[in-house]
C-alpha cells in the first residue's frame, strides 16, 4: 500500500484527505503538531475508516523527525497541509507566519530531495488572485500582490516550488489552490474546529444557529452582484481531500521536474445571502441576521474556473451547496455533543 506522509493531517482538511487516501487504498502516515487540531481526531479517522493511521506529534519542520517518519516507512508523496491560516493574525505576527509556512515548506523539499522522494502535492489557495479582474478566475489569471502576510506566504510557497522544480530537484508538484472549503464529513466526526470568532462565513453561521452568537451579520448589500452580497465558491471539503487523492494519482504519470497549479472549485459563485437561505432551507431553521457596512479588505466576488482540473485530474465535485450546509450543520451539533 502506497504511504503517503501527511503534514498538517489532524488538520480540517488533511483529516478529510487521509479518509479519502485510505478510500483509495493508500495509507496515510499523519504527522501534526496539534497547533490548531485535536488529538481526538485520530480516534474519529479510527472510527469512520476502521484504521488506526500511523500518526507522528511534532513539527514539519523538525528535519530529525522527518527523517525518524521516512526511515520507518517507505513514504512515497507528500501531502503538505501544515500551516497557519487567520488572515488577521498574520497581519499582527508576521513572521510567524513566514516561518511556520515559508520555512517549512523549505526544510520538507530538503527533506524529500534527501530521501529521493518525489512527489507533493501543495495547499495553496485563491487568495493567491485577490479581486481577479475577470471572471471565472482560471490558472492563468494573473496573481495579485498578496492582501496578508497569510496570502503572501501562499504565493512565496508557490514561486518556491516553481524555482525548485526549475533547478532539476527530481520531483513532481502540484499545488491545488483552494477556494472556500466548508462542509464536514456526512458522518459528522470530523469537521473544522472553531477556535476564536470564525472570520468565515459558514462557521459563523452553523455558531448563530447554534446559538453562540446572537446573530449574523451580512458585511454589504450593496456590491456588484445579483444581490449586492459578496460571493465566493463553496466547495465541499470531502471533495477538496478527493482532489488530493486524484492529484497523487495524476503525479505518478509525470516526468520528474514536473510542476503544476490547479483551481479546486465548484466553478459556481453563491453570494451570502444565498448562502444563508440555503442553510435555512435545507435545515429547516431561522437564522437571525442584519445587513451591517463593508469589510474592509473584503474580495467582492470570485469563482474558479474549474475546467482544467476536471479535464487534466478527471476530477468533479460531488456535493452542491445544500449537502455543505447540512454537513456543517451536523458537524456543529456534533460539536455541541462533545
Ligand atoms: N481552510 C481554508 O479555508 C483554506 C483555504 C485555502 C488554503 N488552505 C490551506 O490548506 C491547508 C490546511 O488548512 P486547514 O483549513 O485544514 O487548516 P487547519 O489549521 O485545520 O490544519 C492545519 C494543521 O496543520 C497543523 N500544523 C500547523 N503547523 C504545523 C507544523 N509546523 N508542524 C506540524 N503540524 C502543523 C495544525 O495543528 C493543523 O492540524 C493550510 O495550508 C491552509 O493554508 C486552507
Amino acid at each position: 500500500m502506497k504511504k503517503i506522509l501527511i503534514t498538517g493531517g489532524a488538520g480540517y482538511i488533511g483529516s478529510h484527505t487521509a479518509v479519502e487516501l485510505w478510500n483509495a487504498g493508500m495509507e496515510p502516515i499523519i504527522l501534526d503538531d496539534f497547533s490548531n487540531s485535536q488529538v481526538e481526531v485520530l480516534d474519529r479517522l479510527e472510527e469512520i475508516t476502521g484504521k488506526r493511521f500511523v500518526f507522528y506529534r511534532g513539527d514539519c519542520s523538525d528535519k530529525t523527525l522527518l527523517h525518524e517518519i521516512a526511515n520507518a516507512h517507505q513514504i512515497q508523496g507528500v501531502i503538505h497541509f501544515a500551516a497557519f491560516k487567520a488572515v488577521g493574525e498574520s497581519t499582527q505576527s508576521p513572521l510567524i507566519y513566514y516561518k511556520n509556512n515559508v520555512g517549512s515548506l523549505v526544510i520538507l523539499l530538503e527533506f524529500m530531495q534527501e530521501k529521493g522522494i518525489k512527489d507533493l502535492v501543495f495547499s495553496s489557495s485563491c487568495t493567491v488572485y485577490g479581486q481577479p479582474d475577470v471572471l471565472p478566475v482560471t490558472e492563468a489569471t494573473p496573481r495579485k500582490e498578496a492582501e496578508s502576510p497569510y496570502g503572501n506566504t501562499k504565493k512565496i510557497g508557490e514561486d518556491i516550488l516553481v524555482d525548485f522544480v526549475k533547478s532539476k530537484a527530481g520531483v513532481r508538484v502540484v499545488a491545488l489552490r483552494y477556494f472556500n472549503p466548508v462542509g464536514a464529513h456526512p458522518s459528522a466526526k470530523i469537521g473544522e474546529l472553531p477556535i476564536g470568532t470564525p472570520q468565515n462565513l459558514v462557521p459563523f453561521i452553523t455558531q448563530t444557529a447554534a446559538g453562540i452568537r446572537e446573530k449574523l451579520t451580512v458585511f454589504g448589500n450593496d456590491y456588484d452582484t445579483p444581490d449586492g452580497s459578496c460571493i465566493r465558491d463553496y466547495i465541499h471539503v470531502v471533495d477538496l481531500a478527493d482532489a488530493h487523492v486524484k492529484a497523487l494519482h495524476f503525479l505518478t504519470d509525470q516526468p520528474l521536474n514536473f510542476y503544476d497549479v490547479f483551481n479546486v472549485g465548484t466553478g459556481r459563485g453563491n453570494t451570502v445571502l444565498e448562502v444563508i437561505h440555503a442553510f435555512e432551507a435545507v435545515n429547516n431553521l431561522t437564522l437571525p441576521y442584519e445587513i451591517g457596512p463593508r469589510r474592509a479588505g473584503d474580495v467582492v466576488k470570485t469563482w474558479a474556473d474549474t475546467k482544467k482540473i476536471n479535464q487534466v485530474l478527471g476530477w468533479f465535485p460531488a456535493y452542491d451547496l445544500d449537502a455543505c450546509m447540512r454537513d456543517s450543520w451536523r458537524w456543529q451539533q456534533f460539536l455541541m455533543k462533545g
